[in-house]
């Protein structure tokens, strides 16, 4: 093929991106340590504008906790920048192996393994389960993760999705397959587009009832919930009874990385196994010591989640208030239900550009068409004040945009 068309290809592959109304443009912020959420957004046109970010993961501000940044400041200062190899060879430090005592110990478990992000922690994990267990047949919620789902897919093992949520649905698919096979049960605890949680401890009955183990996904709750923030299920009271648990160091712990933690005999199967895990540089130690800093703090700071939940149900009753349709979420995510790609890029772009508010919009495939939205994810560091810029200019665009209100009125 000439060189030409391969471009033509690639314009091609674009442009139908576009004209469904889902391009994505990255918007260029600096953060500036010590002012989230606020950062500086810098123009397509060079120009730059202060913003308050209202779509950061960094859920709780640990980004910019003085004792996660210390910590990392300090292990580049004793340890230099990278790791230098793989876990295998010569990649494991001190911050490493210190880093996996903390995140066992977080979720009571016997053993953590550290990936180099949540998304390789669950395809790699996943895919490699099944070489484990042969004839492993996978349960898989039907709204899981683009990382699960590869995983799972990557496995090449059998596999059922049951309904987003749906406990019935589950339980007639785990009954109708054979009941000698290894099962497992793959889902999230918070869903990180809707804010729906799930029934953690009616599935837990259902895998006991068919003999499955359990891989609970808690990348959006790490962090936030329970007493030392473990997690829904420290929250629920049923940690113990997750055979699984997988997490992320880069959201609400305000780093970067993944991680499973469960029985040592299992984690050590992964570790030997997993080709995501062993043909890798490792995280540096600098991010592994900012992640043990960040969660030791967190375990101790509940006070920070019990704010951060008041700054997520404040949020939504004043746009409920207003007529703004918050999706029901019962979780810290305030969806905003726009219901059509093109709008929804149009709101975003004004509140930016007019506003300085920054929150992406959801657009598909991140979340099924006709649901387009906008994703909320206040933080303790969201002032009342903030609260009050937003919902007025959200309510401007609403009637400016004519978009549909609650009880279905466009305005
Ligand atoms: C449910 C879920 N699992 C896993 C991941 C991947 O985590 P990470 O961002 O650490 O790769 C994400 C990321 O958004 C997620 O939403």
């Amino acid at each position: 093929m000439d060189r030409s068309d391969y471009k033509a290809l690639f314009r091609a592959a674009v442009d139908q991106v576009r004209q469904e109304g889902r391009y994505r443009v990255f918007a260029d912020l600096k953060r500036h340590r010590g002012q989230f959420p606020r950062a500086t957004w810098t123009r397509p046109d060079g120009r730059e504008q202060d913003v308050v970010v209202w779509c950061s993961n960094d859920y709780l501000g640990q980004g910019q906790n003085p004792v996660v940044v210390q910590a990392m400041t300090r292990a580049i200062e004793e340890a230099g920048s990278g790791s230098g190899g793989t876990r295998n060879i010569s990649g494991t430090t001190r911050w490493h192996v210190e880093l996996e005592a903390e995140l066992a110990d977080l979720h009571r478990k016997e053993a953590a393994l550290v990936f180099t992000s949540g998304y390789v922690a669950n395809e790699a994990s996943l895919s490699t389960l099944a070489k484990i267990l042969p004839g492993l047949i996978v349960f898989s919620d039907a709204l899981n993760h683009a990382s699960m789902i590869a995983g799972i897919r990557h496995s090449g093992c059998e596999r059922h999705v049951f309904r987003h949520n749906d406990l019935e649905h589950l339980e007639q698919l785990l009954a109708a397959a054979p009941a000698d096979a290894p099962k497992l049960i793959a889902f999230e605890s918070v869903y990180s587009m809707d804010g729906d949680i799930a029934d953690l401890r009616g599935t837990i009955a259902l895998a006991r009832s068919y003999g499955a183990l359990t891989y609970l996904d808690e990348v959006h709750a790490v962090g936030l919930y329970g007493h030392r923030g473990a997690g829904v299920a420290e929250r629920d009271g049923c940690m113990g009874e997750i055979d699984i648990i997988e997490g992320t160091l880069g959201k609400a712990f305000g780093v970067m990385g993944g991680y499973i933690a469960g029985d040592a005999d299992l984690v050590d199967a992964i570790r030997s196994h997993a080709a995501g895990f062993i043909f890798t540089t490792s995280i540096p130690p600098a991010l592994a010591a900012g992640a043990t800093a960040s969660i030791r703090w967190l375990k101790a700071h509940n006070e920070v989640r019990v704010i951060h939940q008041e700054r997520a149900e404040t949020l939504k009753r004043r746009f409920m208030n207003a007529g703004i349709p918050v999706l029901p979420s019962v979780s810290h995510i305030v969806p905003v239900h726009v219901g059509d790609p093109v709008h929804c890029k149009m709101i975003s772009d004004m509140l930016l550009a007019d506003h300085g508010i920054y929150v992406q919009p959801i657009n598909y495939p991140t979340v099924p068409r006709g649901t387009e939205r906008l994703r909320f994810t206040p933080t303790p560091f969201h002032t009342d004040a903030m609260f009050d810029d937003l919902v007025g200019a959200m309510d401007r665009l609403w009637t400016h945009c004519n978009v549909k209100r609650l009880g279905g009125m466009a305005a």
